[in-house]
C-alpha cells in the first residue's frame, strides 16, 4: 500500500470508533475499488510472544483469533473470497482463517457461504500453506467427530481414512490376535468392530523405528449395560476423537511429507447394551494374557486401548502416544484448557509441551503414581479391575494407571482429551462443536521428531 493510503486509512479507522480490541473486528465498505468490503482486526500487542504462565505464544493465538473473527464476519456478509493479511505470521493467519470458517453443515439444507481464502501480497506463502495444511488436518478430525454415529460407523470411519491412506482389519483378524478386551466392548453392537492400522513411511531411513500413535475409536458410547444418562449422550458420537485426531494427524504428516515413520492404530467399535453385551462383573482376557474384571461397561476406552497398546509394541516403536476421550474426570480436572498428559518419559513430555506452546492447543502434565495403580490392580476375580476401587476419586489418574499395565515401552504418553473434545466458545477461533483437538499439536510434535537423531540421545 502507498503511505498516503495507509495514513488515510489510519484516519478512517480512528474516526470510526474506539480502538479495536484484541480479536475484535470492524467492517469498512467502499474504501478500495478491488476490495469492496474490508474487515480490520485487532491483533493486540505484536510483541506479546511466548507467555510463561499461559504456556502458549500469545501473539500467535491473537492472530488466530483475530483472523478467524474477520473471516467469519465477511462470511456472514456472504463474501465468497477473502484475501488475508499475513499479520506477521502467515501460518497462524492461515490457521485462524481455515479453523474459523469450518462448519459441519453437510446435513443441513441451508448451508453457510463457502469462502475461499488466499494470502494477501506477502512473501511467506510457505508459512501460509503450512497453516492451511495444519488447519485442514484439525478440520478433518472435527468432521469425523461431529458427524452422527449412524453416518460414521466403525466401517465408515475406516473407509474414510482408507480413501486417504490405510489398511484395516475385521473381526476374524481381531479374534486371531486374541484381543479379548477390545472384542468385549464391541459385543453389544450390531455394527462390526474394525481395527484400523495406518503406516506412513516418511523417513529416508525406512528402518527408522516408528512413532506409534494409538487412538480410542468408540464411534458411539452409550455406556453399554452401565448405560449413561440420556442428557448429552449424543455427544458420545465423538468418543472416537482419539482415533480421529490420530488419523487426521497422520494424513497431515503425509501431506507435509514429514521425514518420520509413523504407525497409527485405531480400535473402532460401538459400546452398546444388548443381550450379547458384556455385563458388569464379567472377566475378559486382553491380548497379553492379563485378565480384567469389567465392573463398569462404561469404562470401555481403556479396554480397547489395552489390546491396541499390546499389539503396538510389536512394531518396536521409538515412542508411543495414545489419545483418548477417556474420562469425564479429565474434564472435571482441567476443563477445556488443556489436554491431560500422563507419561513415563520426561523427554516425551518436553516434546509434547514444546509443540503445544507453538500451536496454542495446550497440554498439562498429570501424575502416574503407584497410588493409582494399587486402585486398579486390586480386583476380586481378575488381575485388574476396569474401574478404580474408590470409584470417582482421581478417575482420570486411575484410568491412566490401568493403561500403564499394558505398556512396557520407556517412552509412552497417554493423552486424555475428554475435556477438550468439544468447544462452546472457549477457543475463540473454533465454532461451537467438536473441536478436533489436539491434532495440530500432534502434527507439530511429529514434525519436531525429525531429524531422527534427537531421540536416540535419550
Ligand atoms: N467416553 C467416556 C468419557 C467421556 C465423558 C468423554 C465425557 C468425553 C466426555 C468414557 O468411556 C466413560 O464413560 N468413562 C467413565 C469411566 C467411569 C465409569 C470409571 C466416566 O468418565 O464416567
Ligand atoms: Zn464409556
Ligand atoms: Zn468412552
Amino acid at each position: 500500500m502507498h503511505s498516503w493510503l495507509i495514513n488515510w486509512f489510519c484516519y478512517v479507522l480512528s474516526s470510526s470508533g474506539p480502538a479495536l480490541k484484541t480479536g475484535k473486528s470492524r467492517i469498512f465498505y467502499g474504501i478500495h475499488k478491488d476490495f469492496p468490503c474490508v474487515a480490520v482486526v485487532g491483533l493486540g500487542k505484536t510483541s506479546a510472544g511466548v507467555c510463561g504462565s499461559e504456556n502458549w505464544d500469545t501473539s500467535k493465538e491473537n492472530i488466530r483469533q483475530a483472523v478467524s473473527a474477520g473471516c467469519r464476519l465477511l462470511q456472514d456478509l456472504e463474501v465468497k473470497h477473502v484475501e488475508v493479511d499475513g499479520c506477521g505470521d502467515a501460518q497462524s493467519a492461515a490457521e485462524g482463517a481455515a479453523l474459523g470458517l469450518f462448519q459441519y453443515d453437510q446435513l443441513k439444507s441451508k448451508k453457510k457461504t463457502k469462502v475461499t481464502t488466499q494470502l494477501h501480497r506477502s512473501a511467506d506463502s510457505v508459512g501460509w500453506q503450512k497453516g492451511v495444511v495444519y488447519a485442514e488436518g484439525q478440520n478433518l478430525a472435527r468432521l469425523l467427530m461431529e458427524a452422527p454415529a449412524n453416518h460414521i460407523t466403525p466401517t465408515a470411519f475406516a473407509n474414510t481414512i482408507e480413501e486417504k491412506l490405510a489398511l484395516h482389519a475385521e473381526r476374524a483378524w481381531i479374534e486371531e490376535q486374541q484381543m479379548g478386551a477390545f472384542l468385549s466392548v464391541s459385543k453389544g453392537s450390531e455394527e462390526p468392530p474394525v481395527f484400523l492400522e495406518l503406516h506412513y513411511n516418511g523417513s529416508p531411513d525406512s528402518k527408522q523405528a516408528p512413532l506409534l500413535l494409538v487412538g480410542k475409536g468408540i464411534t458411539f458410547d452409550s455406556g453399554g449395560i452401565s448405560l449413561k444418562p440420556s442428557p448429552s449422550m449424543d455427544a458420545m458420537r465423538a468418543d472416537m476423537g482419539g482415533a480421529a485426531t490420530v488419523c487426521a494427524s497422520i494424513v497431515t504428516a503425509a501431506a507435509l511429507k514429514l521425514p518420520v515413520n509413523i504407525i497409527g492404530l485405531a480400535p473402532l467399535c460401538e459400546n452398546m447394551p444388548s443381550g450379547k453385551a458384556t455385563k458388569p462383573g464379567d472377566v475378559v482376557m486382553a491380548r497379553n494374557g492379563k485378565t480384567i474384571q469389567v465392573d463398569n461397561t462404561d469404562a470401555e476406552g481403556r479396554l480397547v486401548l489395552a489390546d491396541a497398546l499390546c499389539y503396538g509394541h510389536s512394531f518396536n516403536p521409538r515412542a508411543i502416544v495414545n489419545v483418548a476421550t477417556l474420562t469425564g474426570a479429565m474434564d472435571v480436572a482441567l476443563g477445556s484448557a488443556a489436554t491431560g498428559v500422563f507419561t513415563n518419559s520426561d523427554w516425551l513430555w518436553e516434546q509434547l509441551h514444546k509443540a503445544s506452546v507453538v500451536t496454542g492447543d495446550r497440554v498439562w502434565r498429570m501424575p502416574l503414581f503407584q497410588h493409582y495403580t494399587r486402585q486398579v490392580t486390586d480386583s476380586q476375580l481378575a488381575d485388574l479391575n476396569n474401574i478404580g476401587k474408590y470409584s470417582r476419586s482421581g478417575g482420570a489418574c486411575t484410568a491412566a494407571a490401568f493403561l500403564r499395565e499394558f505398556v512396557t515401552a520407556p517412552h509412552w504418553a497417554h493423552l486424555d482429551i475428554a475435556g477438550v473434545m468439544s468447544n462452546k466458545d472457549e477457543v475463540p477461533y473454533l465454532r461451537k462443536g467438536m473441536s478436533g483437538r489436539p491434532t495440530r499439536t500432534l502434527v507439530e510434535f511429529a514434525a519436531g521428531l525429525s531429524p531422527a537423531t534427537k531421540l536416540e540421545a535419550h
